[in-house]
């Protein structure tokens, strides 16, 4: 199995394909935000707040530089949702498998994150029209980097899987190396 590397705004279920893959297709689950957690010690909020967002995109694309020297495979990687915004990121990203962004409109976006803490970005802005905002402006990042995109909204983790290995059964990858 060709890596899967999962782009997308927070709350698009990035984190529940990925682990729907990892029973259903025995794949080796990562998460981006997890390993930077693991390696600095301490939790994204905390990342942000002591350090700022610079440092935290720095250990973004640092990260990514050393996955691509792992040689992984069956391997699905699931990305922080800020990940599409630098070129170097995206490059990055091709070289590791291909790359699958998952979509949600900002209102269901919205009820999936509004209980939840640990989204620093979110954190003073936790509405729909904030999430529609920044949407709109992450959007082209996240089409640009992608070589397949999969709605998630009204959706179940199952069906939003199963659209997804029609897509790859028919994608030729051309950006993969
Ligand atoms: C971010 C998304 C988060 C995390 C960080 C920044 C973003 O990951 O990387 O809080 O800029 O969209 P999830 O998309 O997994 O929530």
């Amino acid at each position: 199995m060709r890596n899967i590397i999962l782009v997308g705004f927070m709350g698009v279920g990035k984190s529940a394909v990925a682990n729907f893959l990892k029973k259903n297709k025995n794949m080796t689950v990562m998460d981006t935000d997890h390993l930077i957690e693991e390696k600095e010690g301490c939790s994204i909020q905390e990342i942000f707040k002591e350090k700022g967002e610079p440092y935290f995109r720095s250990l973004e694309t640092r990260l990514l530089e050393e996955l691509c020297s792992h040689g992984l495979s069956n391997t699905v990687i699931s990305c922080g949702g800020g990940m599409v915004l630098d070129p170097a990121n995206v490059i990055l990203m091709e070289r590791l498998g291909v790359v699958v962004a998952l979509t949600a409109t900002p209102e269901t976006i919205y009820q999936r994150v509004k209980n939840c803490k640990n989204r620093p970005i979110l954190d003073k802005n936790m509405n729909v029209e904030y999430i529609n905002n920044l949407l709109k402006k992450r959007k082209e990042f996240y089409e640009k980097a992608s070589t397949i995109q999969i709605e998630t909204d009204n959706k179940t983790i199952e069906k939003a899987c199963e659209e997804l290995f029609i897509a790859l059964s028919h994608s030729t990858c051309p950006k993969e190396r």
